[in-house]
This record gives structure tokens, C-alpha cells and sequence, in this order.
């Protein structure tokens, strides 16, 4: 992560190109403001019942040993053994504690400005659980994204915020909404509406980005090595005819970033017009999780402060981000970033000592509850002492 300005304060040569690009999103925008109310109308909101259902990360987000976060509070490097062992740490999770979830790899390779002739691998991971009954090209699904690189230099540069924490609350979220889907599906499965062609198929995937960072100054070319390679391929790999959706760029529904977050107060705006009903969605969980006292943060204001932004208020540019090769080609996009970057951004101080915990405890449910929501989950999910029980009698098992 990237560069800050507004597209059009770039410089010139890149000006007539982002002006072509925001031409074509603008396209896509006309065509995907008609069909808002109705996405907007498709799902319910979360009863204060199933907000408090869901659950906090707690010691697993233990910087020392944290099961969940403190395997990733390495160096990430493309290519390097720390990102192998972050992989393996993503892949065994899934592998071990959710395995009804399909686990995809997408593996490129592409030369740097820092590393000459050398090809450096990239290794997308993309967690997917779909309606057990439904074809791939079916499934409509909330995409929820982070990237798991790390920079190049600074030598030693852990990103915790960027994005070590960020991959650590999708995991959550993850195992939060999991039992909640199984529910959900047998539900449907028994009371016969399981396929029936009258609701859409809703999933959800999670993708753990790589080389997301530029390895010398950030262009069009160095950076977004992960984010750019598996764009362009999913929009080229269709699905069978007659799918619902023709290939799995069209399947997501929306595209959430997470960036970025993890230390103290942020303050994260509401980037774009078009998904601002979806960023209000997220701000009114937090919000009511907070009245609740379900979060444990000491904010003086809320992370998503901006609920009430006039659509007049949108003309300002957005953060480039792994988002960027998506949006370019028509995907909905819910950038979850602060503005201003933490202050610890792209330093040596960007430690796992420098995260605010419960910030990041707290951004763990508010993504949980946002995409139990999406997923229609109300009802579904267990309670906090059942959730214990599970997880006690998978220890005993293993
Ligand atoms: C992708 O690369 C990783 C190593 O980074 C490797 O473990 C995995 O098997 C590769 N997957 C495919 C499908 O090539
Ligand atoms: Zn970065």
C-alpha cells in the first residue's frame, strides 16, 4: 500500500489513462445504479439477539502466540520462506478447523524493478464456501480480500497493520460465520427451498492477496502483482453456458478490501457513491454493536464515521489498492481503509506492539456481523457458550 492522491493528480502520461478508466467505470456504474434498491432490498438486518451471538477472537489474536494472528506478524516477501509458512499457516487453518471450504491457489510469476531477470512467484489464496447445491456459476458471492505480502524493504518490515491484522480478522470471520452457513443451508434443504430458482445463490469467498506492495515505487507495474494477475485471469476463464454468471469475476457480488487497520481511532471514509448504501450497512452494525457494548475499543468516534455523506460529497479520488484491477473491470467495491493512513504506515514501526487489540478484536466482529448479514444468517448462528463446546470437543478429537 500505495499511493494516496486522487487519480487525476497523478502525473500527466497516467492522466488520459485514468481518465479512460474512470470513463469505463462510469459505465458500469449507470448500469449498476438501476439495479441497486434491489440488492438493497434483498437482506435483512441482524437482530440484537444474533449481534451478540457473535463471537470475539480474544487469545487468538495474541501477538505472541495467538493462534490466529501471531503466525502472520512475519516478514512476507514474495518468494521467501516467511510467506511460504504464512500460506501454509492460511492453508492448514481452513484445512484443519473449516473444511467445507474449497481452497483455491492462484500462482503467477512476474520480474521486479528491485530484482531483475529473476521471476518472483505470486500465490493468490482464495477460501470459498458456495450452497452445497448450487453450480459454481451460480453463486453470487460477498468477496471479503486482504493482502498477506509484505514490503521488499524496509529489511525486516513486519506490516501489521499492513496487512498481517487484516488477514487475521478474515480468518475470524471465516470460522465466526461457518456454522451459521450449515444451519442456514440444511434449513433451506429441508424446508425445500434449496435450489429453487426463486432467491439468488449467495456464497462467500475470501481471498488472501499477494504482492499487493510495490518493491521499488509504486506504478501501474510494481505493485498489485497478485490483485492484477487474478483479475485478469478470472475474467477470462468462463463459466458453462447458461451459468447465471459468465465467469468468476461476474459471480462477486461485492468486492470488500479490508487495508491497512489494526492501530487506534481510525477513520475510515466512504470512497465510493455506488456502494455507499453497503458502507452504511457496516457503519449501522457498528454502531448498534457499540450502543450494545458489544465492542471493546475506546473510540471517541465511530471507525466508519461517514454514514451521512451527501452523494455530492463523492467527487474526491480513492486510495489505490488491490481493488483497482477489479473495479477497473466492473466489480462493486467497499474499501475498508483509513484516511489518514495509521501513523505507522509503511515504517519499521508498523510492529505487531504497535496494534491496538481491541481495534482489532473490534474490526473482526463489525466484518462478522456485516457478512452474517450479507448472508442472511439471522437466526443461524450459535450461541457463545455452543461455539465454546464446539471448539473444546475439536481439541479433544485431534
Ligand atoms: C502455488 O504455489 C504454492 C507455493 O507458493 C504451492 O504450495 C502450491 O502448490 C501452488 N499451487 C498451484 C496450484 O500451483
Ligand atoms: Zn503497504
Amino acid at each position: 500500500m500505495l499511493r494516496q492522491q486522487p487519480l487525476w493528480a497523478a502525473g500527466s502520461s497516467s492522466l488520459s489513462l485514468s481518465a479512460a478508466r474512470l470513463a469505463r467505470l462510469l459505465v458500469h456504474l449507470v448500469v449498476l445504479a438501476a439495479s441497486m434498491p434491489f440488492a438493497v432490498a434483498t437482506y435483512g438486518t441482524l437482530s440484537d439477539e444474533s449481534l451478540a451471538r457473535i463471537p470475539t477472537a480474544g487469545a487468538d489474536f495474541d501477538i505472541h502466540n495467538g493462534k490466529l494472528l501471531a503466525p502472520i506478524l512475519i516478514p512476507r516477501v514474495p518468494g521467501t520462506p516467511g510467506s511460504r509458512a504464512v500460506q501454509q499457516h492460511f492453508v492448514r487453518f481452513f484445512q484443519e478447523q473449516l473444511p467445507a471450504w474449497e481452497i483455491e491457489w492462484h500462482n503467477s510469476s512476474a520480474k521486479t524493478p528491485a530484482t531483475g531477470d529473476q521471476l518472483i512467484p505470486f500465490a493468490n489464496l482464495i477460501f470459498r464456501r458456495d450452497p452445497p447445491w448450487a453450480a459454481p456459476g451460480d453463486v453470487a458471492r460477498l468477496t471479503l480480500a486482504a493482502h498477506y505480502d509484505t514490503l521488499y524493504q524496509p529489511e525486516g518490515f513486519i506490516g501489521a497493520t499492513d496487512s498481517a491484522a487484516p488477514c487475521a480478522m478474515l480468518m475470524h470471520v471465516a470460522r465466526s460465520i461457518d456454522a451459521g452457513l450449515t444451519a442456514k443451508w440444511e434449513a433451506m434443504k429441508a424446508a425445500g427451498e434449496a435450489g429453487n430458482g426463486l432467491e439468488e445463490e449467495r456464497g462467500v469467498q475470501i481471498m488472501l492477496l499477494d504482492g499487493e506492495e510495490a518493491w521499488v515505487k509504486w506504478t501501474a507495474t510494481d505493485s498489485l502483482y497478485g490483485s492484477r494477475a487474478l483479475a485478469e485471469a478470472w475474467e477470462s476463464t468462463p463459466y458453462a453456458p447458461l451459468s447465471t454468471f459468465s465467469n468468476p469475476l461476474g459471480s462477486i457480488s461485492l468486492f470488500v478490501l479490508l487495508d491497512l487497520l489494526g492501530a487506534r481511532s481510525p477513520n475510515v471514509p466512504s470512497y465510493f457513491q455506488t456502494t455507499h448504501w453497503a458502507y452504511q450497512r457496516m457503519a449501522s452494525l457498528e454502531k448498534r454493536m457499540r450502543k450494545l457494548r458489544l465492542l471493546a475499543s475506546e473510540a471517541t468516534k465511530q471507525f466508519l464515521p461517514e454514514s451521512g455523506k451527501a452523494m455530492s460529497q463523492f467527487a474526491r479520488g480513492f486510495v489505490e489498492d488491490d481493488h483497482v484491477p477489479f473495479m477497473a473491470r466492473g466489480v462493486e467495491i467497499l474499501h475498508v481503509i483509513p484516511h489518514p493512513f495509521p501513523s505507522v504506515w509503511h515504517t519499521m514501526a508498523d510492529t505487531a506492539g504497535n496494534l491496538d487489540i481491541p481495534t482489532v478484536d473490534d474490526w473482526a466482529k463489525i466484518v462478522t456481523a456485516f457478512t452474517a448479514e450479507w448472508m442472511d444468517l439471522d437466526g443461524m448462528l450459535p450461541s457463545i457458550p455452543a461455539q465454546h463446546e464446539v471448539r473444546e470437543t475439536a481439541k479433544t478429537e485431534l
